[in-house]
């Protein structure tokens, strides 16, 4: 068995597959279900606000293109954040953690970091920039000036590991811009993508748009979403500092994709909409189809590409 593990601070993942934030995750049942899987590599929590939020109206995904893809405008429904918190304080973890918050407000994000501060807990948070689905509000990591002030904040008083979870970009002065911000922060990870935002997807028969909320307008995930995916995190890899790790996310339905991803400079991978289809066995049919890959190139560690994406001349 080749060598598939990564490195975020102090934490050592034994597998390189992660659920994506939101999909399998809602409850301590499916977050147990998440860590008794054995090539799960570490569990991230739904985006947690300071309140429970019962979400958006039904229906509100929608799988496209006979699973190629999905459209989701879920609008955060989670348990608040005690109950992740609580969740995580109940035992001890064989695997990292990764506590995943979206404040609606500058402040509410603030005050959901503080509360993380100020508890026992001990794994990794990562600070959701980038939900695309709560009506009136933006994605926030579009306004690099937000971006910006919010994490000069949070660095005043946070001192636990942290990252950031990001949208998509599009061009690549925006790859400089945000990496240009991130780099002056002691983030220990990046992980894009969230869903490509404010997709929009209609049913001929009827007419009419899929989903309810903002008038059939969601964020956009699944295999349709690979290539913009694998972008960002190679676009971003060139440009943050070594100390950052990369979580990639966005269109994982194979081995050939992680090993993709991987060439990129991703650390670790999670996976949101097939992990929707499959359940989290999906990890080990990756695990197995990433090693058999491996195998055949004759890799004994994922050290040796990680990042070694090669150009064209
Ligand atoms: O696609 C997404 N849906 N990304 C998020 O960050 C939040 C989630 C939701 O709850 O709407």
């Amino acid at each position: 068995q080749p060598q598939m593990t990564a490195q975020i601070g102090n934490f050592t993942f034994k597998h390189l597959f992660l659920n994506a934030s939101g999909v399998y995750c809602r409850t301590k049942q499916n977050l147990d279900d998440l860590l008794d899987n054995q090539a799960t590599g570490g569990i991230v929590t739904k985006s947690a606000t300071l309140r429970s939020r019962k979400g958006n109206p039904n229906p509100r995904y929608h799988s496209i293109l006979n699973g190629a893809g999905s459209i989701n405008s879920m609008g955060l429904p989670n348990y608040g954040l005690q109950y992740y918190l609580d969740y995580l304080l109940s035992k001890s973890f064989d695997k990292p953690t990764i506590l995943s918050v979206a404040g609606t407000s500058f402040d509410e994000n603030i005050e959901l970091l503080k509360q993380i501060q100020d508890s026992d807990y001990q794994g990794m948070t990562e600070l959701n920039l980038s939900c695309p689905n709560v009506v009136g509000k933006p994605q926030i990591a579009y306004d690099f000036e937000t971006t910006n002030k919010i994490l000069t904040e949070v660095f005043k008083f946070f001192k636990k590991p942290i990252g950031v979870k990001l949208p998509p970009y599009f061009d690549l002065n925006h790859f400089d811009q945000i990496a240009k911000i991130l780099n002056q922060f002691p983030l220990d990870h990046v992980n894009s993508i969230n869903s490509v935002g404010n997709g929009l997807w209609i049913d001929i028969e009827t007419e009419s748009v899929v989903i309810k909320p903002k008038k059939g307008f969601g964020g956009i995930g699944g295999k349709m979403v690979l290539p913009t995916g694998l972008a960002n995190v190679r676009a971003l890899r060139e440009r943050l500092k070594p100390s950052i790790k990369m979580i990639g996310t966005g269109g994982i339905t194979s081995g050939k994709d992680v090993f993709a991803y991987l060439l990129c400079g991703a650390d670790l991978v999670s996976v949101g909409t097939q992990l929707g289809i499959e359940s989290p066995k999906i990890f080990n049919r990756l695990e197995s189809e990433l090693a058999a890959i491996m195998v055949e190139k004759g890799y004994t560690s994922v050290n040796e590409f990680r990042g070694k994406l090669k150009s064209l001349e």
